[in-house]
Order: structure tokens, then sequence, then C-alpha cells
């Protein structure tokens, strides 16, 4: 008995309870008392067949995450998989909640599986940067065919019951008390008169038509992104098949470790707790209850209105659409109807889901239609004005209790709050675009918004599957506000003497899935310009690319060119040559820039507001802005974000750097960050500030 493993003997079924909260993870003191249980099963006579339960909410979910790249503690994660393997009494798993990664693995090392019907079970661990380390590329292939198990392993998705049994993943499913049909399975399978056999003895499921195998895993490799081990796990299904089944065993270890050593799986397992760790605000405790939201509100049915009330639809909350006059609502449900069509085309949903989601969006032109929603979020004209005058209308028809959301960009949200007699009740709820797609939800805290009013809005963006990271009022926020920074230093680049492409290129090359200017290209130059104009900013370059009609690819024409309607940027003569025209007007002297400085010049003085923004508090931690970066605006997954990626280098060299570049530039933006120079000194890093 230890505190985490306890086995009961019921009539000759050993039934061995994993308690190891929250999730059952199966960390060193899971796995010492566990090994020695089944060591203790195996050898009492009296047990004739073994069943493993877990107690909690969850089957066990996996390896603890937090012991990777620590000196590993024995028994490893296989010798118990192999001890398991070793005994001849049948063994049961019986699944309830999730069975991921080592979870998965330790349950396929039994003859059996038995799961509840809400049950999922998976492989997670390309999504950490890994592969299945204790055998999951090996068995599950000899379980279900090579071809289901690569698509289960090279997605890390987990998969429901219906197909988990169609698949033979699961023997059966439960439909009552978990716990006792197992037993009740256990003592079935020991009157049956055939023998047990485990996984490894079976290959029946192992011939595959090798053309299609191998075009499948080309089709990984093309669809990694950039990510290693998506393609180190199907190279790893692949020696399952070609493989005798020791040896493929002892490779997929081999490959294991290597991803755990690696730089992409340390910053995947850090977003991992960077994710969860960002749902932990200051002053909203577990005690703090969600206000209930069955209603939604959208106001503006323009680019993000319609993304918004689709991201509602889509988490199957109703959302009543208001929009200025007859004719802009039409076009916004016009808009949302396309999108919903594309999606049916795509196949990604059922023309039946498709109408029900639609069914959810109701459109109208009169605030009193708002009066039975509990949130309302704006989504009109980046205008205070504006705002301050739907914000005046909003407190006037929304119930007491009701919150007031503001999706603004840049504005000012303790100012928004102010128009009402509700402050209390407001909150930025900035989504990316396009919002139904985007994952991060900036919410954002006015100086008065109340805390069961974040513990909504974060409660309501895990309901929706995105992302929360709550942030404090600045103009930009957390993400727009250091996008400016490197904004600024790509158009300066390109008057110094880089080329777009060639800036584009050293992005690409860094991970990012597109470049600066092929980004804005595709979003269109003079939406920007717009804001810009009614800011009274100013771009040289993008301003006079505008002027002279090139709005990106829409018309044919951007920092790129695109022939006949293509989507591939060509280098275009004439935008180098107007480059050239602006460097000479301002009086910039031009000269050869290499990857390392556009590198520099770009990514360093995001990293310097990073740490102006958690000096002032605007971020909780240096984590949260990494989850912001890679999940609004595409920071490569396998660099962790913006601080964890400089953590690599340090908050030392980054000073140095950044001085450097002041020297050469007199750019204030370049002026490293008190707190950076700070951390310089003492030789800590953005981690521990947390
Ligand atoms: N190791 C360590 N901690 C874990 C963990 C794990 N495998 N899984 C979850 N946790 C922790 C979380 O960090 C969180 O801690 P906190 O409360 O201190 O923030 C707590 O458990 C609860 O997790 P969630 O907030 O995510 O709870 P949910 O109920 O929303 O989700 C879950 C539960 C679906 C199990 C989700 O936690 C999950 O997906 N976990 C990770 C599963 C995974 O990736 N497993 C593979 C691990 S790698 C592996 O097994 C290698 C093997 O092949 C050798
Ligand atoms: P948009 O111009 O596409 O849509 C605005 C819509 O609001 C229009 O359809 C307009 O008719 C409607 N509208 C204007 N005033 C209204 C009023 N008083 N009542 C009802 N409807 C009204 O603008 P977009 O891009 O959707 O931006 C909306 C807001 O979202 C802005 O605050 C913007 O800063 C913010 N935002 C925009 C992002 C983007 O990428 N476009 C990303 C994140 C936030």
């Amino acid at each position: 008995m230890s505190d985490t493993v306890s086995t009961t003997l019921e009539d000759g079924i050993a039934v061995i309870l994993l308690d190891n909260p929250p999730v059952n993870a199966l960390g060193h003191n899971l796995r010492e008392p566990l090994f020695r249980a089944l060591e203790a099963a195996k050898a009492n006579d009296e047990v004739k067949a073994i069943v493993i339960a877990c107690a909690g909410r969850t089957f066990i979910a996996g390896a603890d995450i937090s012991e990777f790249g620590k000196p590993p503690k024995a028994p490893s994660l296989p010798d118990l998989i192999g001890l398991l393997e070793s005994i001849d009494k049948p063994t049961v798993a019986a699944i309830h909640g999730t069975a991921l990664g080592g979870g998965l693995e330790l349950a396929l090392g039994c003859h059996y599986r038995i799961a509840e019907r809400s049950a999922k079970i998976g492989l997670p661990e390309v999504t950490l940067g890994l592969i299945p380390g204790a055998g999951g590329t090996v068995r599950l292939p000899r379980l279900v065919g090579p071809e289901a198990a690569l698509g289960i392993i090279v997605s890390g998705k987990p998969i429901g019951m219906d197909e988990a049994f169609s698949l033979g993943a699961v023997d059966r499913i439960a439909e009552g008390d978990l716990k006792s049909e197992a037993i009740s399975f256990a003592r079935e399978k020991l009157a049956e008169e055939a023998p047990h056999h485990h996984i490894r003895e079976r290959s029946d499921k192992l011939q595959i038509d090798d053309a299609a195998f191998e075009t499948a895993i080309e089709q990984v490799a093309r669809k990694a992104r950039g990510l290693t081990a998506p393609v180190k796990a199907a190279e790893s299904v692949r020696n399952a098949v070609t493989m005798e089944f020791g040896a493929a065993l002892a490779r997929e270890r081999e490959i294991f470790l290597e991803r755990v050593a690696s730089e992409e799986s340390a910053a995947q397992r850090h977003l991992f707790f960077a994710t969860r760790e960002a749902a932990k605000v200051r002053g909203v405790g577990r005690d703090i209850e969600a206000r209930p939201v069955a209603r939604i509100g959208v106001i503006g049915a323009g680019t993000m209105g319609g993304g918004i009330a689709m991201a509602f639809a889509n988490g199957g909350l109703p959302v009543t659409l208001l929009e200025m006059n007859d004719e802009a609502l039409a076009r916004g449900l016009h808009q949302i109807d396309r999108n919903y069509a594309g999606s049916v085309k795509r196949g990604s949903i059922s023309e039946d889901e498709k109408t029900a989601r639609l069914a959810r969006i109701q459109g109208t032109t009169s605030y009193d239609a708002l009066a039975g929603c509990d949130l309302v979020i704006e989504a009109v004209f980046e205008k205070m004005d504006v705002k301050r005058q739907v914000f005046g209308a909003l407190d006037k028809v929304l119930k007491p209790g009701a919150i007031l959301a503001t999706n603004t960009s840049y504005l000012d949200v303790n100012e928004i709050a102010a128009v009402t007699s509700r402050p209390q009740d407001v909150v930025g709820l900035h989504f990316f675009s396009p919002a139904h797609i985007m994952k991060l939800l900036e919410i954002v805290r006015g100086d008065r918004t109340a805390p069961d009013v974040l513990a909504t809005a974060l409660a309501l963006a895990r309901r929706i599957g995105k992302v929360p990271v709550v942030v404090g009022v600045c103009n930009g926020f957390v993400g727009n506000r250091m996008l400016a920074a490197r904004r600024e230093q790509n158009e300066a680049l390109l008057l110094e003497g880089a080329t777009p492409a060639q800036v584009d290129k050293v992005f690409t090359q860094f991970g990012w899935p597109m470049g600066p200017f092929q980004m804005a290209d595709l979003s269109g130059l003079d939406i920007a310009w717009n804001n810009r104009k009614s800011l009274g900013q100013t771009a040289p370059i993008a301003d006079a690319l505008c002027e002279a009609g090139h709005f990106g690819q829409k018309s044919g024409r951007g920092f790129y060119l695109y022939e006949d309607g293509a989507r591939i940027p060509i280098p275009d003569p004439d935008v180098q040559a107007l480059i050239e025209r602006k460097a000479a007007e301002l009086g910039v002297e031009r000269r050869s820039i290499d990857a390392e400085e556009i590198i520099e010049r770009t990514l360093y003085p995001m990293i310097n507001e990073g740490a102006r923004i958690l000096e002032e508090g605007i971020a909780t931690r240096a984590s949260d802005i990494d989850v912001v970066w890679v999940n609004g605006y595409g920071f490569p997954l396998a660099k962790g974000g913006p601080m964890f990626w400089a953590e690599r280098f340090g908050p030392a060299r980054i000073v140095e750097r950044l001085e450097h570049w002041h020297g050469r530039t007199g750019n204030a933006l370049f002026e490293p960050a008190p707190l950076l120079r700070q951390l310089a000194l003492t030789g800590g890093g953005f981690a521990s500030l947390a």
C-alpha cells in the first residue's frame, strides 16, 4: 500500500487503484508503488486476474511532464509496462476520463481495455515535441493497424469511444459502473478457455499497402511545418512495421530520449505549463464563481464581429448580432454563411452542423433585442466616440449583472468603462483575426473590472476553445504593443538596404509561417494605412505603396507582385526602386544587411517591449507573453515564445545587442528596459520573475 496505489482482492480479481491527483500522471511517486503492486499481484497465487483503475477525474493522463529533463528515476515506464507484459494472468485497464500518452501506453501493456463511453484515448506526445516513449508507436500499430495508428500518433488528438471501439483499441464499453464491469469482464476472460495474448504477440494487423503508407508518411513531413516530432513519430511507426518488436521498441525509446533533450520539446513543454499558468489570475481564486452565461450579444458584423459571433455559435452559444442598418447586417450574415459554406466544402463540418450553427446566430438592428443577453461584446469601428456611444446605449438596455465587453485593439478600456454606470462589469475581450479560428483571447482587465467578471471571461474562453491570457490596460495591450516595436524596424531595414524577400526569408527560416511583408500583402496594406491615417501615423514605404495603389494580394501588387491572381509573391523591381527612392529622400545610407541583424533588430525590440510590459504589470508573467505570441501571432511553437527564446541568450546578451543598435540608430526602441538591465546585472532570467 502507498498513498498513490492500493490493491484490493475481490474473489480472485486484484483491483489496483491509482490515485495521484489531479490527473494520475505517472510520476515516480506512482511508478514505484505500481511496480511493487504488480510484482505482488503477479506472485500471489490467489490473484487470478488484475484490473488497473484510477480514482479521481481521469485515468492516467501520461508521464509526469514536469519530470522530463530531470535525472531519470527507476522504475521507468517501459520497465513498468515490461513487467505488466510478463504477467500471464488476464490484465484489464479500466478507463474513464482520458487515457493519454504513457497512460494509454500502460493500458496497451494490458491484455484488455474497457472504457466508459465518455472516455477518450490518445497519444498527444507530439504536441509536447516528443514521440510516445513507452511503446505507443510500436504497440498501437499492432492493435489497430499502422495507418490508423499513424493518424492518431502524428495528430496527437485523442479519439472517442466510437472510433476506439471500431478500431479495436478498446474491447468493451462500460455502460454502468466501470469498476464492477471491469471485474465482470476480467471474470469472463478467466472463464474463457482461449489463451490471453499480449499486443506484442500479435502481428495480424501489420500487413499494409506499402505505397499508401509511404505516401501517408510523406504527408506528415509536409504538414509538420518545421516541427521534428511528428516526422520522428512517423518514422517510429514505420519501424514498428519493418523491425522486429524488441528492436522497434528500443529504437522508439532512443528517439524519445533524443526528443526529450531537444529545444523543440523544451519549448513545447514550457508552453503546456505556460498555458495553464496563464489561467491563474491574481485576485481570481477558485472561490470566485463565474456568472452564468446563456446568451451572447455581438455588436458590429464586420470582420471581427462576424468571426466572434461564429466563435460563440461554434461553442454552442446562441448569439444576437447587432448592426447599424439592415444592409450592413445582411452583408455580415452573408459573410458568415459563406465562411460556414467554406468549412463544409473543406469537409471540416457537415451541412447539418452548418445549419445548426447558423441557427444560433440571430441578426438585429435594435438594441432592445440585447436585453436578454448575459454578455455583449462590441466590435464596431476603432474610434473612441463610437465605442462610447455604443457603451452608453448598452448601459441603458442590459440587465443588471450582464457583462459589457469591448474587442478594441488599442483603446483605453477604463475610458470606455467610465461611460457606463457599471464599470465593474466592463472588460476587454480582444479576439484575433479570424476570430473563429485564432486561439488567443486577451482578456483586458480594467481598473474596476470585478473578479467574477474575469472568472466569467476565463470560463467562457475555455468553453469556446480559446486560450485566455489576462492583461492590463495600455496601448495595444501585450501582443499589438510588442508588434508595433517590431513593425517599425521592418520598414527601417528596407530603407537601410534589406529587401522584403530577404526579411521574409529570415522570418520563415526562424520558423514563422510567413514573413511580415507577405503577411502585410495577405491582410491588405490599405487597412493598416487607413488605421495610420486615423491615428496620424506614417510608414514611409507602406504609405507610398498604398498611394501607388499597391494594396497587397487583392490588388495584385503590394510589397510583392502577384501574377494572374496567383498567391505567389514575386520580388517587384518597381517596389525596389520605390524603396531606394524613399531612402534617398530621407537621407538613409544603404548597405548590405545580414540575417543576424534582421533577427536582432526585429525580435530584440519585441523582447525589450516585453520586459517593459512585465515591469508595468501589464502581463503577470513572462510565460503569459509567450502564450500570447504563440497563439495570436504564429510565433514558432518550436521556440516557445519570444521570452522563452530570449532566455537562450540571457538578458545580458540582449542588453549588449540592444545597446549596440541603440548606439548605431539612436532609436529609443533599442534603449534597454530597466528590468532587462537589472536581470543582466543579477544574472536572473525572466522565469525567475514568476
Ligand atoms: N504531467 C504533469 N502534470 C500534468 C499532466 C502531466 N502529464 N497533465 C496535466 N497536468 C497538470 C496540469 O499542469 C494542471 O496543473 P495545475 O492545476 O497546477 O495547473 C493539472 O494537471 C490539471 O490539468 P488541466 O488544467 O490541463 O486539466 P484538464 O482537466 O483541463 O485536462 C488533461 C486534463 C486532458 C489530462 C490535460 O491535462 C492534458 O492534456 N494533459 C497532458 C496529457 C499529455 O500530454 N500526456 C502525455 C505526456 S508525455 C508522455 O506520456 C510520454 C510517454 O510517452 C513516455
Ligand atoms: P470592420 O470595419 O470590419 O467592422 C466594424 C463593423 O461595425 C461594421 O460592419 C460596421 O457597420 C459596424 N458598426 C460600426 N458602428 C456601429 C454601431 N454604432 N453599431 C453597430 N454596428 C456598428 O472592423 P473590424 O476589423 O471588424 O474591427 C472591429 C473592432 O475590432 C475594432 O475595434 C478593431 O480595432 C478590433 N479588432 C480588429 C482586428 C482585425 O484584425 N481587424 C483584430 C482585433 C480587434
